[in-house]
């Protein structure tokens, strides 16, 4: 059965918004454990935007089920990870500007690079995984270099504005499920993906793990508002 990563980047962005004590990211990962969730995913960024060093090291004690760390492949970042020993690195690319991750990795372009990550993390015993597009191209090379796991980004499937271009970035995907799967690397997935257009994705079916983050912080914040202004209600009136 597939499981689900909850990525949790954007309690820590709605805590940065303000002095970075609330909400606490490490909250979030106990409760999205609690509520099922197969693993955590974060994303320390080079400008430290929304996770921050110290959610790192405090979630690698508290995390029971998996710890997936999302990064650029940089010494600094290697350098982190070997110290903290999370169960496993997607390596990502990264742009200051940019909103959040857009694109793939350049598997091609930057294979040396990424393989020196790569080995460096498994003589850490850190699992690795490449965040690309479902690009068979892209999905050869990062056999090529010893990745475990491809994490193939669904973010041209979520963002398609018509059904044709929906139905032909799902066929993408499906097919690059099936040749890494062919080629024995591990398949993840995620990017963009929500309650609305995970149906489509999950019933190819062969993706181990799913990532997903903002659609689920989004909908925590609508279900939980009733909840939230009623007991603010309640200490007004009643204090
Ligand atoms: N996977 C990767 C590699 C990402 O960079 C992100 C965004 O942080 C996600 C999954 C989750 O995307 P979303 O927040 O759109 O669910």
């Amino acid at each position: 059965m597939a499981k689900l990563g909850g990525n949790i980047d954007h309690v820590a962005t709605i805590g940065q918004a303000r002095d970075g004590n609330e909400p606490d990211p490490v909250a979030a990962a106990a409760i999205a454990e609690l509520a099922g969730a197969d693993g955590i995913t974060i994303h320390l960024r080079e400008d430290r935007r929304h996770i921050q060093d110290r959610d790192l090291k405090i979630l690698r004690q508290v995390v029971k089920t998996k710890l997936n760390l999302e990064m650029a492949a940089t010494d600094e970042m290697v350098e982190i990870a070997l110290a903290v020993k999370p169960d496993m690195c997607t390596l990502v690319p990264e742009k200051r500007q940019e909103l959040t991750t857009e694109g793939g990795l350049d598997v091609r372009m930057h294979a040396q690079s990424i393989e020196k990550a790569i080995a460096r993390l498994h003589d850490g015993g850190i699992l690795t995984s490449l965040f690309i597009d479902p690009d068979s191209d892209q999905i050869k090379a990062a056999n090529k270099i010893g990745a475990d796991y491809v994490e193939i980004h669904t973010g041209s499937f979520a963002d398609a504005v018509d059904w044709k271009t929906e139905e032909q970035e799902l066929i993408k995907i499906e097919n690059a499920i099936k040749l890494s799967t062919k080629l024995g690397l591990g398949v993840n997935a995620g990017h963009g993906l929500t309650y609305t257009n995970i149906k489509k994705v999950a019933a190819l079916g062969g993706v181990e793990e799913y990532n997903i983050g903002h659609s689920i912080i989004s909908k925590a914040v609508l279900v939980g508002l009733d909840r939230a202004v009623r007991d603010m209600v309640e200490l007004i009136k009643y204090a």
